[in-house]
């Protein structure tokens, strides 16, 4: 279920949000300049869909956002749990980082927990099967897959070949609860 839990940047402990409310998560995300929709497929998706396939069932979205946005790539990305690789590859986001462009995220399966640190608090976002998510340019935040990481989700970017992370190198990704799946 998509979920977000608000919290004070200084204190785990102290949970100011939490919702399961797709309007109300729109709504606390647009406050701090995230965009966060809901969309729907043009056509039922099969299971072992190809990234053509993925993407053509979105594609008046996609346009749609190119156009707005000015996004020109897009690709597709796959995690099953039982991937050999993916203990480095949840470790590779777990830690709070930037971009120098927008993260644009589409969940068409599975789940994930963006955690964005704005305004003093940190947003933490579990994400599941038809949100969109992006996390602005700049915004500090990191994303935990889970232990047992399942997911596909369509990434869009201006520019795909310049997409590398900048860590702040601070460690206060490790003092928020983690995503458990
Ligand atoms: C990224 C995410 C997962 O940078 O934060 O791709
Ligand atoms: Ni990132």
């Amino acid at each position: 279920m998509t979920r977000l839990y608000v919290y004070d940047e200084t204190d785990p402990a102290a949970l100011l949000v939490d919702t399961e409310d797709g309007g109300s998560i729109a709504h606390e995300l647009n406050a701090i300049g995230v965009r966060f929709e809901r969309w729907e497929a043009s056509a039922p998706l099969l299971a072992e869909a190809d990234q053509e396939a993925v993407i053509a069932a979105y594609q008046t979205e996609i346009d749609r956002l190119k156009a707005e946005c000015g996004y020109r790539a897009v690709d597709v990305v796959r995690m099953q749990p039982d991937h050999p690789q993916r203990e480095a590859f949840r470790e590779k986001f777990l830690d709070e980082h930037t971009h120098s462009e927008d993260e644009v995220r589409f969940f068409v399966e599975g789940s994930g927990a963006f955690y964005l640190r704005k305004a003093g608090r940190v947003f933490k976002v579990v994400c599941t099967k038809d949100d969109l998510i992006s996390v602005p340019a700049g915004t500090t935040h990191w994303f935990d897959m889970g232990p047992a990481p399942r997911f596909t989700a369509i990434r869009l970017f201006e520019n795909s070949d310049g997409w590398i992370a900048k860590f702040t190198g601070d460690t206060i990704a490790r003092r928020f609860p983690l995503y458990a799946g």
